[in-house]
């Protein structure tokens, strides 16, 4: 759209002036996703599998695709995704994953019309949502993933002009909703008191209290399980160098003053806005990131099936730098507390690779199947990541008993011509390149398919075809029959 070219143009000669002010390099593609949420396509599984990394025992699948400008999420009771999107102005609902295919069965839109929203939380038979100048309720029926009655606003009137205008909402454990608003500008004095805080209310939007203050931009917070403290990330500010100031883990506290704009990282004065009182009084932060990663979400895991090491541990997404010489963040990290500080780990990595950008991920849910959700609002996906589950071949369908193939209704005869069709498909359709039938010795680097029965039946093998895991291609046979031909085959292994 025109208006929103010659917005480029206007913003992309700011932050020229800026550049050449301060010589910081920046990335201008990636100013242009942040500014506007235009972004990559969606990865191939393909690309997804040989790019990204992950630790140990973790595999990862693409949740969902075309979620425009995905930014929060959060589930509902019955495992439905809920996810903000700004600038798209709606709410959407991915339903959950009931056939075990490992995606979304679908997406709806649940609200639409919103300015910007970013944020969403559930708390009592609402649905909670952090738009960019308000925060909206509506009801919410959890088992049929439905809005009920009228969304009504609780809080208007919030300051969305200049940066870092989306609200960040959150219930905490004392059952208040929890407010962060980010600064309008980069350094200033705010003038509107509500910007760079956090604030906290009654679920009706009564009673408001101030938390803290001093903070830039603190997008995603968190409530950590080994100290029930909240813990919120902060985005440190910009056009000091490639390198500084770091982004920040705050740990917040009652009344606490967190820097901005007069002090940075870990005690250092601003340049731009050094005051003495202030510095003193700042609290440093519980951890720094690299400068301009831009950590977004944080959440700290508490599924038991885990490795140990990641039980309590928060995950946190960097978003990844815009301003400077060579990209950094672009990936998902993970904290580990040790008593004293958190020790930072690479969690989901490669997203960037030599300047190559296919993904920006932005916030992280558990499901309750413990697998970890993480949104992307570059590629417009959501991502699965777990442990120790099988990915594409995730489970056998739930409709039929285990034992049985789903070909029973078949008569014996019809039967045998299908195998006998399917094994012609099989020789035919590339399988042999890569797996062996009906041998006594495997060769190396060859996948044997001998008692494929014990493990899956007609349902799941056409769903291992839609979303194999790689490098095993999809199989594209589109004709019913052919296809049910090649599962009755390799059930005959
Ligand atoms: C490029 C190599 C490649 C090709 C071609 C290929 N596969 Fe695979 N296939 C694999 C790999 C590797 C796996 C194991 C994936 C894993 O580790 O989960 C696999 C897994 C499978 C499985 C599941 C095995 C199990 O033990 O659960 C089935 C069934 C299967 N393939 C069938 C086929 C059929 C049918 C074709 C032809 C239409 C085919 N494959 C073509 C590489 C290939």
């Amino acid at each position: 759209m025109w208006w929103k070219i010659l917005l480029g143009l206007i913003a992309g000669l700011v932050i020229g002036f800026f550049v050449l002010l301060s010589r910081v390099d920046i990335t201008l593609g990636i100013v242009f996703h942040s500014l506007f949420g235009s972004g990559g396509g969606t990865p191939t599984e393909e690309t997804l599998q040989s790019r990204l990394q992950l630790p140990q025992g973790f595999t990862i699948g693409l949740y969902a695709t075309d979620v425009t400008s995905a930014r929060f999420i959060e589930f509902s009771n019955s495992g439905d995704l809920i996810v903000a999107q700004p600038q798209a102005s709606k709410v959407s609902i991915l339903m959950r994953d009931a056939n075990g295919d490992g995606a979304a069965d679908g997406q709806r839109v649940l609200l639409d019309n919103l300015t910007r929203p970013h944020s969403i939380d559930f708390h009592e038979d609402y649905l909670y949502i952090g738009e960019s100048n308000a925060i909206g309720r509506v009801r919410f029926d959890h088992d049929k993933g439905e809005v009920m009655g009228d969304y009504e606003r609780i809080i208007t009137g919030l300051g969305d002009e200049g940066n870092h205008w989306s609200k960040s909402i959150r219930f905490g454990p004392d059952g208040l909703l929890y407010l962060s608003s980010g600064s309008t500008c980069n350094v200033c004095i705010e003038t509107d008191q509500q910007r760079a805080t956090m604030t906290r209310y009654n679920p009706d939007g009564t009673g408001e209290e101030r938390v803290a203050t001093g903070l830039r931009n603190s997008v995603g917070f968190d409530w950590a399980p080994f100290d029930g403290g909240l813990y919120a990330t902060d985005n440190g500010r910009d056009l000091l160098g490639n390198d500084y100031p770091p982004c920040e883990l705050n740990r917040i506290e009652m009344g606490g003053f967190y820097g901005w704009p007069h002090v940075n990282g870990f005690g250092d004065s601003d340049p731009d806005f050094p005051d003495d009182d202030r510095l003193q009084n700042a609290i440093p932060p519980a951890h720094g990131f690299r400068a301009h990663n831009a950590p977004l979400g944080i959440r700290f895991l508490t599924d038991p099936a885990l490795p140990l090491d990641y039980q309590g541990s928060a995950l946190v997404a960097l978003h990844g730098s815009w301003n400077r010489s060579s990209y950094d963040g672009y990936k998902v990290v993970s904290l580990h507390w040790n008593g004293e500080g958190f020790d930072e780990k690479d969690f989901l990595s490669g997203f960037e690779n030599k300047g190559d950008i296919i993904g920006r991920p932005v916030d992280i849910a558990e499901g309750n199947d413990g697998c970890v959700y993480i949104s992307d609002d570059f590629s417009m996906s959501i991502f699965r990541v777990c442990y120790g589950i099988e990915q594409a071949v995730s489970s056998l369908s739930e409709d039929l008993p285990p034992g049985e193939t789903g070909l029973e209704h078949l008569e014996a005869q019809a039967l045998e011509s299908l195998i006998e069709k399917g094994e012609q498909l099989y020789q035919t359709g590339g399988c042999i390149i890569c797996h062996v039938a009906k041998v006594d010795k495997v060769p190396s680097g060859m996948k044997p398919l001998i008692g494929i029965s014990a493990r899956h039946n007609v349902a799941s093998l056409e769903s291992l075809f839609e979303t194999p895991t790689p490098p095993m291609p999809p199989v594209l046979i589109e004709n019913d029959e052919d296809r049910l031909a090649l599962t009755a085959y390799l059930l005959s292994l």
